[in-house]
């Protein structure tokens, strides 16, 4: 299979581990990536575990499990040995880091009205204790251009909290120029890579920024329950947490409550016990993504979703889309006047896809082909 220019060699090599393919046409990995075999042999591995051999599984198995799990996110993203924490999902790795910060002589916290709201509600819920939030507007619904981040970042913000990829127009920022703007004045980057990490490459050292969150749900094919924070391991001393638990403490099995000794890594931001369901499901689509490679995933996820861009507007459809296509991510907005009742008639036609205020949000990934697409648009826009 190929599309111009791209051989589409993953689909062919790794459909047929994702069972939802015998009876559906699934093109919303945006909302949730498509459960593998090798997820569910995974979970069955712990569930298996649990059975024989009950909490005699924890020391020398699952704990292990958890390290495993840290390091494979840590190479995903590019962040070096004890740089990650373990989190049940992005809101609970926000409030590691909102709960960090010190808002004293820097009371603002600047994110956009692109962001997945949980960002903008961690710190609104700060307000009545004096944080203030900047909420950049979009002009287009798109992206925030950045000379909106050059003007809103200054002496008195604490921190940039803001996407990798826009969940509503899959556009991709240039998280480098977001962190280099905030530490020109003095602020932390705080990133958030749930729709970009896995489908496209992330460098957190490279990108120079201080946090990044991401996880199963999307784009890592984790599921629900897992997720995860990068901190960058120069700040990771300086960060005494206001929330915490047992697996921040660097001998959690001295199980001594008269002092709390944080780890020197990024675990100082962990709280308490991980999902072992979802860790291990984790684990299944790591192992693929790692196996297919970030760098093949984009190339071909690119090329689908220029395929999915032109097969609707040459169907009369106009994509919601960053204008270049270097720009753009696997998420593809097609207007829509009831987005609701057509991701319903699209789903009783067992073709997967989900609703956004004014549009049909269209997820293609690595497991998708060109036939996917015509499937979808010869529905849309017979
Ligand atoms: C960019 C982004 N961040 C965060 C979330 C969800 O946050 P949480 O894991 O806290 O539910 C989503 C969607 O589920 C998202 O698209």
């Amino acid at each position: 299979m190929s599309l111009p220019g791209v051989d589409l060699t993953l689909a062919a090599r790794y459909r047929a581990e994702f069972p939802i393919f015998e009876h559906a046409t699934y093109l919303n990995s945006c909302s949730l990536g498509a459960l593998s075999r090798r997820s569910r042999a995974r979970v069955n591995e712990h569930l298996d575990l649990w059975e024989r051999r009950g909490a005699s599984a924890w020391y020398d198995t699952w704990w292990g499990a958890l390290a495993e799990l840290r390091a494979a996110y840590g190479r995903v993203v590019g962040a070096p040995a004890g740089a990650v924490a373990l989190h049940p999902h992005i809101s609970s790795a926000l409030a590691a880091v909102s709960e960090s910060l010190d808002y004293g002589r820097r009371p603002k916290v600047v994110v956009t009205s692109l962001d997945f709201p949980t960002i903008a509600y961690q710190w609104l819920a700060k307000v009545p204790s004096g944080v203030q939030v900047e909420l950049l507007q979009s002009p287009d619904g798109i992206g925030v251009p950045l000379e909106m981040y050059e003007r809103a970042v200054d002496d008195r913000t604490a921190l940039v909290a803001t996407s990798h990829v826009f969940f509503t127009s899959g556009a991709i920022q240039d998280a480098a120029a977001i962190a280099r703007i905030a530490h020109r004045r003095g602020a932390l980057c705080l990133i958030d890579g749930y729709q970009a990490a896995g489908q496209v490459p992330v460098n957190v050292q490279a990108l120079d920024v201080d946090f990044y969150a991401s996880g199963g749900l999307k784009w890592l094919l984790g599921g629900t329950g897992v997720a995860f924070l990068y901190a960058r391991p120069e700040l990771v001393p300086s960060l005494h947490p206001r929330v915490a638990g047992w697996f921040a403490h660097r001998e959690q099995f001295r199980f001594d409550p008269s002092a709390l000794e944080l780890h020197d890594d990024a675990r100082r931001l962990e709280t308490g016990t991980p999902a072992l369901m979802s860790v291990y499901a984790q684990l299944g689509g790591l192992e693929i993504i790692e196996e297919a490679g970030v760098d093949a995933i984009r190339r071909e996820t690119m090329a689908l979703a220029e395929d999915l861009i032109e097969g609707a507007r040459a169907r009369g459809l106009s994509p919601k889309v960053a204008p270049a296509a270097a720009d753009r991510s696997a998420i593809v907005m097609l207007p829509s006047a009831e987005p609701h009742a057509v991701v319903k008639r699209l789903a009783e036609a067992r073709i997967i896809t989900d609703a956004r205020p004014g549009h049909v949000r269209v997820s293609p990934y690595f497991y998708n082909t060109p036939d996917d697409h015509r499937a979808l648009l010869e529905f849309l826009a017979p």
